[in-house]
């Protein structure tokens, strides 16, 4: 299969995607978070599809992504007056959300579950899209599972080129990691991903949020199957350190002087900074991927970096972490898995 790439310059472009969508081919879409995988997300055999281009588990449910709200009500059996809520506050944008499905939904979006995830992206050029598909579209990120997601175009076809019809690029994703995934109760919520709508956010709208217990205590089955899987995982092996500036700096250095070969170091302006010229070694390649006082820049340049240290071939990666607060939660939630749990709080 060739993967055609188009952009919002191609004449007609929504129109031929639209139409490979509603006729149960794959197409990349952007998205403010993370590229996605696209399929009808009525049509079992066009998600099948999906699960056999990512090689993915087949009980990990898919996002049904909706061009507004008008489209929620023949997918669910009934929108509550939380979700109401929330949709008014946070759509279009990083807020996914789970309601019981209508009998319309196929068992083969939400791996066999009783609740249907639902998403309006906040990207305008998606959103025209989802309205051109006239379907509800099952997106996935558009990354082989277990690597991490692809907020460009370049990322979607270095996985997926020749598996999939189409990608529209549309240019490096604003947000950088996934959307928060809540599942609505009565006047209250539960994060079972935490994402780019934070904690703090939520609770401006619903009385009381929580945290899935498998986040917080490590035990038990997460109630989003996708949680349990590993992920974001870079080629090379990654240790990810939390602490203040100067920790942080030791720490590099000491594991430097510990570890052979070409070593990728992941950290903010301030780390660069204080590490100085002690970073002036062939076989460092530093990737700054933000300041501390601004954790939405780390968090839009995350992926892209682990993408960059695979294309350099390092063979370690020291990565600093940032305090779990704020979009901090998604951050190092997504890195405690890129580095296989391997963090170390100094
Ligand atoms: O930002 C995003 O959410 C991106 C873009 C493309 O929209 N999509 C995305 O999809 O991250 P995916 O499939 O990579 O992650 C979806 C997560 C998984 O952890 C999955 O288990 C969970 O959402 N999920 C999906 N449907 C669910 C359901 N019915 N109940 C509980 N968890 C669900
Ligand atoms: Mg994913």
């Amino acid at each position: 299969m060739k993967t055609r790439i188009y952009t919002k310059n191609d004449q007609g472009c929504l129109e031929k995607l639209g139409n490979i969508l509603r006729h149960g081919g794959l197409v990349a879409i952007p998205t403010e978070t993370v590229y996605g995988l696209g399929a009808n997300g009525l049509d079992p055999e066009a998600m099948d599809k999906i699960y056999t281009a990512k090689g993915r588990p087949s009980d990990n449910p898919l996002i049904l992504h909706v061009p507004n709200q008008d489209a929620v009500a023949p997918l669910v059996k009934e929108i509550t007056s939380t979700a109401k809520k929330l949709m008014d506050a946070f759509w279009p944008g990083p807020l996914t959300i789970t309601l019981p499905k209508s009998d319309l939904v196929p068992y083969r979006a939400t791996g066999g579950l009783e609740r249907v995830a639902l998403r309006c992206p906040g990207h305008e050029l998606c959103r025209a899209l989802l309205e051109e598909a006239g379907v509800p579209i099952a997106a996935p990120s558009a990354n082989i599972s277990g690597r991490p997601s692809p907020t460009s175009a370049q990322g979607v076809l270095h996985d997926m080129d020749g598996r999939i019809d189409a990608i529209l690029d549309d240019g490096p994703c604003q947000i950088g990691v996934e959307s928060t995934v809540v599942e609505v109760g009565d006047d209250e919520v539960i994060i079972l991903r935490p994402g780019g709508i934070t904690d703090s956010m939520l609770e401006q709208v619903v009385s009381k949020v929580s945290y899935d217990s498998h986040m917080t205590s490590g035990q038990g089955v997460p109630k989003a199957p996708g949680m349990k899987y590993k992920h974001y995982a870079p080629d090379a092996d990654m240790v990810t350190y939390v602490g203040n500036r100067e920790q942080v700096a030791a720490a590099i250095q000491d594991g430097l002087s510990h570890l052979e070969g070409n070593i990728g170091l992941l950290i903010s302006e301030e780390v660069k900074e204080t590490l100085g010229t002690y970073l002036d070694q062939d076989r460092i390649k530093t990737l700054v991927y933000g300041s501390m006082d601004n954790p939405v820049s780390l968090a839009h340049n995350l992926y892209a970096s682990l993408l960059t240290f695979n294309e350099l071939g390092v063979d370690h990666i020291l990565a600093q972490g940032v305090p779990s607060k704020g979009i901090g939660v998604a951050i190092m939630n997504r890195m405690e898995k890129s580095s296989g749990h391997h963090v170390i709080t100094l």
